[in-house]
């Protein structure tokens, strides 16, 4: 879909159909109003007669209203004036788009990027529209032999917003672009079966974006992670005969001594526990256990599509976990890269195995800031379900910068407790510490065995396993956290 920046009175708007928004109970907005006075009292018409009441989530479409030249006009409730903030507000650009979808108009002019959310600018409110409506758009078809229909007709949608905002509108535009193409990025990695896409198939698509976007890429393999001592991550890899990859991509867009931001994905391309083997039901949604990496590589394309002026380090170790006879045993004694030795409890909690040498690798960066993004815990969605991803952090101010990036791009995370009370959990007999801390606050003390390799810098962890993707009939990758991760970095960038 083609995206375009607008302002004016809504009945100049020939040929389009008018998007415009009646709030609760039918009250119509500034631009419905501007219709109406055209349409002689037409919508306020209809609107008493109740058929558009204003609640959140209706539409209404209507055909050659008298004195609009557009052929449509499409009525979309808002719910109440003074509950109308962010949520409303996306939902009601989401209602918009589907219905609009459903009809034959090729074009249209959206004036609800015109409304108040709250205390929201208009490049936040381009910027939300625009994802909003890629989001409407996605479908993952690669893998079907046969697509049904050809799709909605609707192929330009303009955004109006007032003349004076025009400029920082522009900006959102870009943002909300950039966002779409790398939640799309995410999501179809997300999605493809783990048959393609294994840790050698996200190394070629590293390679890619790389290449695209000029990008510099190195893919350590096996024998590489060997001579760097990274037994940790290997101890996971070695039960599959798929080979594991360490890959990094550098993004330089900023000055040449800025510290760059680095991103560390975990990348299991499929965990089925390994020998401590995970229960049948559901096990094919393991093959979403790379969309920590998926998220890291589709921000970097959204940062390489708005050229941001900041440097980033991307790092994705990349593996499958599986059983076999050359696979990791429970009561293993694997030594990372960091020296730190690891008794490994439970094959299944191999996540933090991967991300622990990845996290000690990217200290020769010198990274102003690490944020790594993991499918990490089922503790997590037990926490926080599948709306807020996890957050920890060794910075309070970098969990806040975090956090209120997370609030801009609405892609929600809570902050969650990384005391040292919580590491008795990992003492072992054996090693440094084990691999698991038992059943209460799972996903805390997963945070805090990788904190044991975080010392150096300041670094945020994201457990997006509640988060990365849904179950059941609408089964399928999320893209989160691109929305939040680009919000932290375009924000670095402004700083
Ligand atoms: N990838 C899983 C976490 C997961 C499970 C995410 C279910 C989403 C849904 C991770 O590798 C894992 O298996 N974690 C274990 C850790 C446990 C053994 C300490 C878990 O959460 O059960
Ligand atoms: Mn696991
Ligand atoms: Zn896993």
């Amino acid at each position: 879909m083609e995206f375009s920046i607008k302002s004016g009175a809504p009945q100049t708007g020939a040929r389009s159909c008018l998007v415009v928004g009646v709030y609760e109970p039918r009250k119509l907005s500034a631009a419905a109003a501007g219709i109406d006075r055209a349409a002689k009292g037409y919508l306020a018409s209809v609107v008493r007669r109740g058929d558009m009441q204003g609640k959140p989530g209706s539409t209404l479409l209507l055909h050659s209203v008298p004195g609009v030249a557009a052929e449509r006009v499409l009525l979309v409730g808002l719910g109440r004036e003074r509950d109308f903030l962010e949520k409303r507000y996306r939902e009601s650009v989401a209602a918009a788009v589907r219905a609009l979808n459903a009809t034959g108009a090729e074009e249209a002019t959206l004036h609800l990027t015109e409304l108040t959310v709250g205390r929201r600018d208009s490049a936040w409110k381009v910027a939300h529209a625009v994802t909003v409506a890629g989001e409407c758009g996605y479908r993952f078809t690669q893998m079907k032999s046969k697509v049904e229909g050809d799709g909605p007709a609707l192929r330009r949608l303009a955004l109006n917003v007032d003349r004076a905002a025009e400029k920082r509108a522009a900006a959102g535009l870009k943002q909300g672009l950039a966002v779409v193409q790398g939640m799309d990025l995410a999501k179809d990695l997300g999605n493809l079966p783990p048959n393609i896409c294994t840790p050698a198939y996200l190394a070629g698509r590293a390679r890619e974006l790389a290449k695209r976007y000029r990008m510099k890429v190195t893919v350590l393999e096996r024998a590489d992670m060997e001579r760097l001592g990274m037994h940790s991550l290997l101890s996971v890899a070695q039960g599959s005969a798929q080979p594991p990859k360490l890959i990094i991509l550098e993004y330089r867009g900023g000055p040449k001594k800025a510290k760059p931001v680095a991103l560390v994905g975990k990348g299991v391309t499929f965990d089925t526990g390994g020998i401590s083997l995970k229960p049948g039901a559901e096990m094919d949604e393991m093959k979403f256990d790379m969309c920590g990496a998926a998220s890291v590589l589709g921000t970097l394309k959204a940062v390489g599509e708005m050229k941001l002026p900041i440097n980033v380090i991307g790092a994705i170790p990349a593996t499958e976990n599986m059983p076999g006879s050359r696979a990791t045993r429970p009561g293993d004694v694997v030594k990372s890269m960091s020296g730190q030795t690891v008794e490994i409890l439970n094959t299944d909690a191999e996540g933090r195995l991967i991300l622990c040498d990845a996290l000690t690798y990217i200290e020769r960066y010198q990274p102003a800031a690490v944020i790594d993004i993991a499918t990490l815990t089922g503790a997590c969605v037990i926490a926080l379900g599948h709306v807020a991803s996890g957050l920890f952090a060794n910075d309070d101010a970098l969990a806040r910068e975090v956090n209120s990036a997370a609030d801009t791009a609405h892609d929600r995370v809570w902050h969650m407790p990384l005391w040292d009370d919580y590491q008795e959990q990992l003492k072992s007999n054996f090693a440094d510490f084990a691999n698991i801390g038992g059943r209460p606050a799972g996903s805390v003390t997963a945070a805090c065995f990788l904190a044991r390799f975080t010392g150096k810098f300041k670094w945020a962890h994201l457990d997006i396993a509640g988060t990365a993707w849904k179950s059941g009939k609408e089964k399928g990758s999320t893209g989160r956290p691109v929305p939040l991760l680009t919000q932290f970095l375009v924000s670095r960038a402004q700083r």
